[in-house]
């Protein structure tokens, strides 16, 4: 099993510098103490991203993105925690698994590295072939030329020529030192075979006096091509690409994600196109964010793959209506995956590629915003116009956007549907809505598990208020399940049972239940503690006594009520059981998301006392002198904060009927907590800070 031991990931966050990862992805300027850039979370024209290399963590104060190198990478990359992990192991070259791996496992890896490494240098041959050859000059780069691609966007995309022989990238491979087994696998070179199967020995390559298009995965890493025919009257077909491989999959890669991926996750928008042309094209006209489904039809891990960078998708489509009907289920399947599908049309016989060079960057994203529309409602126009007067052909029509809505997993967005479509058919929304869920429950019948939304999205009547009804839960969609390893390996450092059921990235921080928006006197109280512990334990208090060991011994007896604070505190106090101080550098790497957004906004917040708190605020402007009476004050605090609500619940319980005993045995607890209340409030009054004696 894949599993990267502790000391590896130790290993990994201390070598990992905060400003060159980050640096990877932004360009950092200095000011001050800290870096900034423009955030690569966000739109925006100036910088509210900062990165602190002394504490190695980032922040947006914009968007309120914050946490180390390993959330970076993470985030930036929309990647699962041990995936970050192995990105920072390869950047600065620390092996990761390798003594974990069975000989076979060991010998796969190799085998797959070598065909990424082929794959490599094939795309390596075929652009320098394009650029410096006089064939490939002549025939391939002419053509992209004419094609109006300029010479930055061949460079951004790698893209190349194949000559028109049967065997240079054969011959030129082998010279070169590559196994023939790998150019067979990652399919650049065909092996012949008879009418039985027998291998004929002959081998030729698969593409010949092509331009390619290099496939790259997220990280870069070339999978495999397409490649387009210069022939006009070519008997084969007009793109012929790679077969599917160990390493190329083709239904979980989208051209141009690579190069597009920033783009779409700053502007929170995915443009889907057909073609690689159209990706080139748009790429070139400063619309980056921009990928193809390469042909074939949508699939569900490409729409995963659209997911983890954003919610919203636009459709672009060639304009004949014959296209459009052919789509519509992919386009449902955009919807069952939770995303907000657009649609933008283009005239007859254009697509976005010919469209673009036909009117102009301007122009063409000025037709992206005028003629971009929400896909129910396109869809809704699309049948109701083809049904025109029929009144059955309306019912069919109707029935056609029903299902489409029943696809959205969010029940209030199925709700604004369901309004939308009564009003554009001129239907009683009731009347809909008996529809719609007759045509769930059918649905649900029939359903074999493969719709995440079966028996989940009936609608109540609109006289119940029209609330969803039925499991009542918003039904989402189906979470990738965790494989064992992945499980395993999230268990091992200490994901929480909520993070596994959230279907393994720990991408979403799941959301923090046990803090009220308003955090009370409570939450106040356990938060100082944890701050104080996370950022000054190793600080000496007394002689031999740390902040940490102070707090830690004080608090023993005093169990946290808010959860996530006490998970800090317990995870402070391993730490320091293993001879580590507690540290922002380690806990902000925690498996946990919440406990790394957690550390990140303790150590980075300004701290302001709580208004609520009158008594000495003199230690807050450095806090580093004042540490006793701070850690004084935090544990004073909690203590009093938890002896008053004792008190409250104890006052309460008088109000009803009691008998004697019980009311005796109350009264004497509260005789003690008023005087323990006293006491604490006294000794808060007398801790004066030692510089003000
Ligand atoms: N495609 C394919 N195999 C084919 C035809 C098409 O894989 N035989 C895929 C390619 O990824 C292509 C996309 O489908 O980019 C769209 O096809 P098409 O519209 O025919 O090609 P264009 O991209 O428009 O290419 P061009 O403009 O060069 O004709
Ligand atoms: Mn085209």
């Amino acid at each position: 099993m894949a599993r990267i031991p502790k000391e590896t990931v130790d290993q990994i966050i201390h070598h990992a510098d905060i400003v060159e990862v980050v640096g990877d992805f932004v360009s950092l300027k200095k000011k001050g103490q800290n870096m900034w850039a423009c955030c690569p979370f966000h739109h925006e024209k100036s910088p509210s991203f900062s990165v602190a290399p002394a504490k190695g963590l980032y922040k947006c104060f914009g968007c309120g993105k914050a946490g180390g190198v390993v959330q970076f990478i993470m985030d930036v990359e929309g990647t699962s925690y041990v995936e970050a992990l192995k990105y920072l192991a390869k950047k600065y070259g620390i092996d990761v698994e390798e003594e974990e791996k069975t000989p076979e496992q060991q010998l796969a890896q190799n085998d797959k590295d070598s065909q990424f490494i082929v794959s490599n240098w094939a795309k390596d041959h075929y652009h320098n072939l394009l650029l410096n050859t006089e064939e490939g000059q002549g025939i391939g780069l002419s053509y992209l030329r004419q094609r109006g691609l300029n010479q930055t966007t061949i460079k951004t995309f790698e893209l190349g020529y194949s000559l028109d022989q049967w065997d240079d990238l054969m011959k030129t491979a082998e010279k070169a030192g590559y196994e023939r087994k790998y150019l067979e696998k990652t399919g650049l070179v065909i092996t012949k075979e008879d009418d039985q199967g027998h291998d004929t020995g002959r081998r030729y390559d698969r593409f010949r006096g092509r331009v390619m298009f290099p496939i790259h995965n997220v990280s870069g890493r070339v999978i495999g091509f397409g490649a387009r025919t210069l022939k006009p009257n070519d008997k084969t077909a007009k793109y012929l690409n790679s077969p599917e491989s160990e390493i190329y999959h083709k239904s979980d890669v989208l051209y141009g994600l690579y190069q597009g991926r920033q783009a779409i996750r700053t502007e929170e928008q995915c443009y889907l196109v057909e073609g690689y042309l159209d990706v080139l094209s748009l790429h070139q006209g400063d619309i980056k964010n921009v990928v193809a489904s390469s042909g074939t039809s949508l699939t569900e891990g490409q729409i995963r793959l659209i997911k983890r960078y954003t919610d919203n998708v636009t459709v672009l489509y060639d304009g004949d209506a014959a296209g459009i009907r052919a789509s519509l289920r992919g386009i449902d399947m955009l919807l069952e995956g939770g995303l907000n599908v657009r649609v933008v049309l283009f005239p007859d016989g254009d697509d976005p590629d010919s469209y673009i060079r036909k009117v102009g960057d301007q122009r063409f994203k000025e037709h992206l915003e005028g003629a971009s529309q929400d896909f129910i409602q396109f869809k809704t126009d699309l049948v109701s116009r083809e049904a025109a007067q029929d009144p059955v052909k309306k019912a069919e029509a109707i029935r056609e956007v029903l299902q489409s809505i029943a696809k959205v997993p969010d029940p209030i967005k199925r709700q604004v549907f369901l309004q939308q479509t009564s009003q554009a058919f001129s239907i009683d929304e009731q009347v809909l809505i008996t529809e719609y869920n007759k045509l769930v429950r059918n649905a649900s019948g029939k359903a074999t598990g493969g719709n995440a939304n079966s028996g989940g999205s009936g609608l109540g009547s609109a006289q119940t208020g029209g609330q969803p009804s039925g499991s009542g839960a918003a039904p989402r969609p189906a979470p990738r399940p965790m494989s064992p390893e992945e499980e395993a390996e999230a268990l091992m450092y200490g994901a929480s049972p909520e993070d596994l059921a959230g279907g393994g990235d720990a991408l979403t921080a799941s959301p923090r239940e046990d803090l009220d928006p308003v955090p009370n006197a409570q939450q106040t109280c356990e938060r100082e503690v944890v701050r104080l512990l996370l950022l000054y334990s190793p600080q000496p208090l007394a002689p031999e006594v740390s902040v940490a060991q102070y707090l830690l011994q004080q608090l023993d007896d005093t169990p946290f009520k808010t959860g996530i604070y006490g998970d800090l505190l317990h995870l402070c106090r391993e730490e320091l059981e293993q001879g580590r101080w507690p540290e922002v550098r380690t806990l902000i790497q925690h498996s946990r998301s919440d406990i790394r957004s957690l550390v990140a906004e303790l150590a980075t917040e300004k701290y302001e006392l709580s208004p609520n708190w009158t008594t000495h605020q003199i230690y807050v402007p450095r806090e580093l002198d004042q540490l006793q009476v701070a850690c004084d004050n935090a544990i004073l605090r909690l203590n009093k904060v938890n002896v008053e609500q004792e008190l409250a619940v104890r006052l309460e319980a008088l109000r009803h009927p009691l008998d004697d005993d019980t009311m005796m045995e109350h009264l004497q607890t509260i005789r003690l907590l008023k005087q323990m209340d006293n006491q604490l409030a006294s000794m808060l009054g007398t801790v004066i800070p030692r510089g003000a004696q």
